[in-house]
């Protein structure tokens, strides 16, 4: 069996990152308006999946989404991350009667530990960003086409907006003074590569959903197996 991949973003979440992480989307009122404008796309993508009943939340982070997950009474919720200092941090700090709901699993998305077709949905917010190298992606989205039974909803960067445009903007001038950075952990996405992507990882696009039309870059899809 080849070793799974692994990635330098991926090792960051220790404790006190994750601590970070917890409190970074409940700082700053923008912040906090920004989580709600998270949980109203992902209550759209999840009734556009059909309110599926088995959902593996992967990454689940600090837990962010697990009080929306379990707002369907009878809904069985994974909350997998591949860092053991993040899923703990998400059993303490979310409501006890949540925590009661989700069963917790340390996994790495590439080498998910649950058999083939266990889960009706895969719920992938915020990861796919992170990953630069189409190998990955596809990687990444092959073993989501395995462990799901029938969709996924995953968020990520797309260009074709008014952040994205801006972003590149600042890079070209980054450039061009000759500071360009040596790492890079979050990326910009064209909308076209991504949807060849989820095609060629065996997925069909039902639906997308923007976090704000022509200005923001978040972009929530819901892919069906085909
Ligand atoms: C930006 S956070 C997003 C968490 C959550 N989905 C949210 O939106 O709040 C990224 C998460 O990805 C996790 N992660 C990084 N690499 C991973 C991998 N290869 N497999 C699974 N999780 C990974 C990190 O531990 C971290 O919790």
């Amino acid at each position: 069996m080849p070793s799974p991949i692994k990635l330098e973003f991926s090792e960051k979440y220790d404790d006190e990152h994750s601590q970070n992480y917890l409190l970074k989307h409940q700082e700053t009122l923008a912040r906090r308006l920004s989580h709600k404008r998270d949980e109203q796309l992902a209550r759209g993508a999840l009734a556009m999946a059909g309110e599926p009943g088995l959902v593996l939340d992967l990454p689940c982070g600090a837990g962010r989404f697990w009080p929306l997950l379990a707002e369907k009474p009878n809904r069985v919720i994974i909350g997998a991350d591949n860092s053991e200092s993040m899923l703990k941090i998400a059993t303490v700090a979310q409501p006890a009667d949540v925590v009661k709901r989700v069963r917790s699993l340390q996994t790495s998305a590439f080498d998910i530990d649950l058999p083939d077709n266990a889960v009706d949905s895969i719920f992938c917010m915020r990861l796919m960003h992170h990953i630069g190298e189409s190998e990955h992606r596809l990687a990444i989205l092959k073993e989501f086409q395995r462990v799901t039974r029938d969709s996924v909803i995953v968020s990520l960067w797309v260009d074709g907006n008014f952040k994205a445009w801006k972003r590149k903007r600042s890079e070209l001038r980054r450039i061009k003074k000759g500071k360009q950075g040596s790492y890079q952990n979050r990326f910009v996405l064209p909308a076209a590569t991504v949807e060849a992507e989820f095609e060629q990882a065996g997925f069909r696009v039902q639906e997308h959903l923007n976090f704000i039309p022509l200005y923001a870059m978040w972009r929530v899809y819901v892919l069906r197996k085909r």
